[in-house]
């Protein structure tokens, strides 16, 4: 018997899922850059490596955010250009790094060397400026360096550096968390930098630049901080109003839970954690909605994730990749989905080794971790339009009058007819879903399950690694409704055509 139903509203269109939406995020934090993108922190260290890059140019990673984060705000970009051996070493003031764990950083990967990578994996680069401790000249020259195809000495320094045509970066964020690591500024004093920098940074759009740039402020969990920064950023006697494209925030959960201690009562808490984006999302768009009336604003998530008490400084973050935290990535993209009109991009924390990364490595392998999978199973959702739809789940009462619904998911229409998703968040219980699509009636359906076998608490290895890929799931079409059975915490994907 069914105790959980699942309807998809194919007609009911929300907004076309944006490729971005599955985005990742990558610092000069512990062994993400360093040992992770790039073989060693020296100077001459021997540069890339192949097997992360397969990896993320498999998954058909869609954009990239670096070089923070917190390090994004001490970071200045013209120590990373130019002859290896030339290139100072600064410190890290936030992170220790590479293989030697200090907080320091050598520079060896820089501008170029990022730029190149997000080239050879094939994905959009998105360069977060530093606002807390540089100023609109260095923001606006990086711009430059990168993107001008004309006759200046920034220019001609990127084609001294081995490249010749413009990067053509369309992403570029001013600052990162500039209320706390990026600066600790109110919202006002953050619009007012905000204002300055987006002058200098965006009006290369017009003359210089035959593309258009796409400028990413930053907000907040807390949102009557973001109301009264898009308030004052708009009180300017001249120019745009809004002078933003996309307004972001962070959102990380399970912070308090340790993924060896956690027992199921935690498993809850954590994917109603998880499951808070949801209603960050609605607020960060209602601000947009109520203030900025007269721009069409984006919602970018540019951190999430599961942040456990394991992954600390000292560790350079790194935490067990465990089953849980992958049902909680599905969980999230899920939520994503559902408010494909207002989200226009995200970046999970962080995408090599550091927090719940998609990819390990050790001095000779990278493996994918389960995160991965989830990633690579709900890719046919890129790109689609999303769809609402309704689900009639147990829930599970939790303290602080919080509610864990058991069963849920999204669903998407496209080209190859509809795609969706569920979640089994019951870290206890399998539950038989039956779904059924309105609006449409399918012929075929071919489905996928991920973690059907596994422990939540499971956590990836490079000798485990294949078994969290996903299995055949038993789905079969009965007068155009499906019925599947979930085991607990699990994750399933459904094409209907
Ligand atoms: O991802 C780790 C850190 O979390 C980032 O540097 C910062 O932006 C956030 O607080």
């Amino acid at each position: 018997m069914s105790d959980a139903e699942f309807t998809v509203h194919t007609d009911a269109t929300i907004g076309r899922i944006d490729p971005e939406t599955h985005g990742h995020f990558s610092e000069h934090l512990g062994r993400c850059i360093y040992e992770g993108i790039w073989e060693a922190d020296e100077a001459d260290g021997e540069g890339v490596r192949e097997d992360v890059k397969e990896l993320l140019a498999d998954l058909e990673i869609p954009v990239l955010r670096w070089p923070g984060g917190c390090f994004a705000d001490d970071y200045h970009w013209e120590d990373g250009v130019g002859p290896k051996d030339e290139r100072p070493r600064r410190r890290n003031l936030f992170w220790a790094q590479g293989p030697e764990e200090l907080p320091e950083e050598s520079n060896a990967f820089g501008t170029d060397e990022f730029l190149q990578f997000c080239e050879d994996v094939g994905t959009e680069p998105y360069l977060a400026a530093n606002v807390g401790s540089g100023d609109p000249q260095e923001a606006a020259n990086w711009v430059e360096y990168c993107n001008y195809d004309g006759d200046t000495e920034l220019a001609d320094r990127r084609r001294e550096n081995g490249h010749d045509d413009p990067y053509e970066v369309k992403y570029w964020g001013l600052g990162n968390e500039n209320w706390g690591c990026g600066g600790r500024m109110s919202p006002e004093q953050y619009a007012r930098e905000y204002r300055r920098f987006a002058t200098y940074v965006g009006t290369q759009s017009g003359l210089m630049l035959d593309h258009d740039l796409e400028l990413i402020a930053c907000g907040f969990e807390d949102h009557e901080w973001n109301r009264r920064f898009l308030e004052e950023v708009s009180k300017s006697a001249w120019g745009a109003d809004f002078p933003l494209d996309h307004l972001t925030f962070h959102h990380y959960y399970g912070r308090t839970m340790s993924v060896a201690e956690a027992d199921e009562d935690d498993f809850d808490s954590f994917l109603a954690g998880a499951l808070e984006m949801d209603d960050h999302i609605t607020r960060i768009a209602g601000a947009i909605n109520a203030v900025a009336t007269t721009r069409d604003i984006g919602v970018i998530i540019d951190e999430w994730g599961a942040w456990h008490t394991e992954a600390v400084s000292e560790n350079g973050l790194e935490q067990p990749g465990t089953a849980l935290d992958a049902l909680s990535a599905a969980v999230v993209l899920d939520v994503f989905n559902d408010h494909s009109d207002v989200v226009t991009m995200t970046n999970i924390a962080q995408t090599i080794n550091v927090l719940q990364c998609l990819v390990e490595t050790d001095a000779e392998e990278a493996w994918a971790r389960p995160t991965y999978h989830v990633f690579d199973a709900y890719a046919p959702h890129k790109g689609n339009e999303g769809v609402r739809t309704t689900v009639d789940t147990p829930s599970r009462e939790l303290e602080d009058d919080e509610e864990l619904p058991l069963v849920g998911g999204s669903a998407s229409t496209g080209d190859d007819g509809t795609f969706v998703t569920l979640t089994n968040r019951d870290c206890r219980e399998d539950h038989t879903v039956t779904v059924s699509l309105e609006g449409t009636d399918p012929e075929a359906v071919e489905g996928q399950l991920l973690f059907g076998d596994q422990d939540p608490k499971a956590e990836v290895s490079k000798d485990n690694a294949a078994e969290f890929e996903p299995a055949d799931l038993d789905a079969d079409l009965d007068g155009g409704t499906v019925t599947v059975e979930l085991p607990a915490a699990s994750v399933a994907t459904l094409s209907l055509s």
